[in-house]
């Protein structure tokens, strides 16, 4: 059975679902692998090192043409058409798109699973690749926040004067967020962070971090380990308390989302205008509609003195890590549905395993997404 691999072509990705590493376990596994020549380029994985691994090289077809695809990206319309019927695919596939590629995965025969979908679960931990990629996320938008910023994050005396700490605002310590504070702490930054949930206060503190606490006298913690959307008055009364407390930071880092939901606003305009000329905001959430109004997707713009950055794929930006997590997600969900039967590897899909229900979106010609047990909120 092959397993096809082939070349992201969305503007400005870098990643490729398979790393050398995961072609060596996939091999044990009896499985064929077939990587797209030169797909691993921007992630500086060399044609040679597919090969020596134990992998083929070969055409976008035939990649396409194998019996399971891994993907980084939902498949596009030509790319669906060198799929095979009856064939698997694995991929990233933004579900609350809704702009009917599962629609057109059920009609080509292909069925399909969304690595969105998997459950935050202690067993499909090793298979989350929305946690392995924010994580690198997280790490990445602080680079990118020092890197725009016009001054030192860390507290740092010379013989030419002294420079303070950078005081950084973290929203949303999910994740991405508790990756950012963790980067944030290791550059020497001042940190503080907020989050809706009350249970992610001892690990802020944990870090090192002081809790920003609101009071907002709403609980913010909702199904499988995400947050739910606010009453429209605790809305208000967030907007309102965090906008003092951030009107005093260098640097904010924002983060806050709910699955399948528009990003919260809570830095907002009026936030922006009183925050010191240079200051910097990394919105996350630029994806999903920014945690800023001003957010401008996929571009770093100044308003009120104020640098804003949209940067939307921080993970391509860290391409060998972020496709070696990436694949080895891939590689552990494989796991759960690859059978030995007389010494082959076999396919077989147990919808009775939790985590194949959940994140199975596209079966024997029909979309299973969103499924009632599937709660946004
Ligand atoms: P997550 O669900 O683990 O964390 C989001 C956090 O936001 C949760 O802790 C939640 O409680 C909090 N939150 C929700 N509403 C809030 C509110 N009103 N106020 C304060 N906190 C609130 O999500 P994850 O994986 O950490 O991702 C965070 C964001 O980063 C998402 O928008 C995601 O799409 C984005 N992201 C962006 C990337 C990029 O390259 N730009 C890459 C990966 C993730």
């Amino acid at each position: 059975m092959n397993v096809g691999i082939p070349r992201e072509l969305r503007a400005g990705e870098n990643r490729i679902a398979i790393s050398p590493e995961t072609v060596k376990k996939l091999k044990k596994k009896g499985l064929n692998v077939l990587v797209q020549k030169g797909a691993g380029s921007s992630a500086h994985f060399k044609d040679e090192d597919f090969q020596s691994a134990g992998a083929q090289l070969v055409s976008a077809e035939q990649a396409f043409g194998s019996e399971i695809v891994f993907k980084v990206h939902k498949p596009t319309v030509p790319e669906i058409s060198m799929m095979k019927k009856g064939s698997l695919l694995l991929s990233m596939m933004e579900p609350f798109q809704l702009d009917g590629t599962l629609e057109k995965l059920a009609q080509a025969g292909i069925d399909a699973l969304g690595m969105e979908v998997i459950p935050r679960t202690s067993r499909a931990q090793s298979m989350d690749a929305l946690s392995s990629q924010a994580n690198i996320a997280g790490y990445r938008a602080v680079l990118e926040a020092a890197a725009q910023y016009g001054r030192f994050f860390p507290l740092m005396m010379t013989s030419a004067g002294s420079a303070k700490p950078a005081k950084l605002i973290v929203l949303g310590a999910g994740v991405a967020g508790l990756q950012a504070i963790a980067t944030a702490k290791r550059l020497g930054a001042q940190v503080e962070a907020y989050d809706v949930r009350a249970e992610v206060k001892e690990q802020i503190l944990s870090l090192g971090a002081k809790f920003i606490d609101l009071n907002l006298g709403e609980e913010g913690s909702g199904a499988g380990g995400y947050a739910k959307e606010l009453s429209a008055e605790a809305k208000t009364k967030q907007q309102a308390l965090l906008t003092e407390r951030l009107t005093k930071a260098d640097v904010i880092i924002t983060t806050a989302n709910i699955p399948g939901r528009k990003a919260p606003t809570l830095v907002t305009e009026e936030a922006v205008k009183a925050m010191r000329d240079g200051s910097v905001i990394i919105d996350m959430a630029a994806a999903s509609g920014g945690n800023c109004p001003l957010t401008e997707a996929d571009r770093v713009v100044i308003k009120h003195g104020v640098k804003i950055v949209g940067i939307m794929n921080y993970p391509s930006l860290v391409a060998t890590d972020s496709s070696n997590f990436y694949s080895q997600n891939l590689y552990h969900l494989l796991s759960l549905l690859i059978v030995e039967k007389a010494g082959q590897a076999t396919l077989e899909v147990n919808l009775q395993d939790d985590i194949i229900d959940a994140s199975l979106m596209v079966y024997n010609g029909a979309v299973r997404f969103p499924k009632p047990q599937t709660k946004t909120n």
